[in-house]
């Protein structure tokens, strides 16, 4: 049996009642939603072969299989970045694997700064496009011609008009924007940021990109929302850390909640 093959096994013998169509990736700080799941079983990802390990706090390391609003969902909480080990492919297995559960969608979360003044500290931008600004892919070494993945509307169009509609019915402001791949871990600098503008972004981060090529490699549609934690570099005042990350998060992760919620209810099993 592949990796992939017996983690799926692992997660139908644990979760038999649940058959998930939804796949959610919850960023740095955000790990909220998976901890207010009710009905759920968790696995540790040290349980799943091929799962990563995830160093950077902020980021749980479990997947929860669970129900929230009638929808079954499969939570995976926290992530590993391509700065941990410079491996762009590191979330490789935890993507396919939510696809060979049969999972159609997946949403992914993350925390990101900001570089338009509309979108400040605790609010949320649902990504419209991206940048890779690493040059790296998931994808290197893939073989075939399936590697040559469309990314136009890569951000699904129906999905991203869902979240509008729902962050309009609950009366929360939600940004649409340009997600700009930095590799990080370092921060970037402020003419990297002036950069970035040029260029067409209105946040910035260290993740997701790669989860995004990789879950359109393996067919799922693809739905992004950032929690704006900080005004990127050279933006404001204060100094950028990562404890700054965590703590602001926490104040988005409310408005994440309820559009996620709302998002499962729409979607009921
Ligand atoms: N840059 C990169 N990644 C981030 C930032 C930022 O300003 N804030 C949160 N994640």
């Amino acid at each position: 049996m592949t990796e992939i093959q017996k983690a799926v096994q692992l997660i139908r013998d644990k979760g038999a009642n649940y058959k998930p169509i939804i796949g959610i990736i919850l960023g740095s700080g955000l790990g909220s939603f998976g901890d207010s799941i009710k009905e759920s079983i968790v696995i540790p990802y040290q349980d799943l072969d091929g799962f990563p390990e995830t160093g950077v706090e902020g980021h749980g390391g479990r997947l929860i299989l669970g129900r929230v609003n009638g929808t079954d969902v499969c939570v995976l909480q926290g992530r590993a970045h391509y700065y941990e080990n410079g491996k762009a492919n590191v979330m490789k297995v935890p993507v396919q694997t939510l696809a060979e559960l049969g999972c159609e969608i997946l949403i992914l979360t993350n925390a990101a700064g900001s570089l338009s003044v509309e979108a400040q500290p605790g609010s949320v931008m649902l990504v419209t496009d991206h940048i890779n600004f690493t040059g790296a892919s998931p994808l290197f070494g893939a073989q075939g011609n399936s590697r040559f993945v469309n990314m136009v509307d890569a951000y699904d169009t129906d999905l991203r008009a869902a979240f509008q509609e729902i962050a309009n019915q609950n009366k929360i402001k939600l940004h649409a924007g340009v997600y700009i791949w930095y590799c990080g871990p370092n921060f970037e600098t402020p003419a990297e940021i002036r950069t970035a503008k040029t260029l067409g972004a209105q946040a910035v981060g260290m993740s997701t990109v790669p989860e995004v090529i990789l879950a359109r490699y393996f067919g799922l549609r693809v739905a992004a929302l950032s929690v704006i934690t900080n005004m990127a570099a050279g933006m404001a005042n204060e100094e950028l850390s990562h404890e700054q990350t965590i703590e602001t998060a926490a104040s988005g992760a409310e408005d994440l909640k309820i559009l996620l919620t709302e998002f499962l209810k729409r979607n009921k099993s």
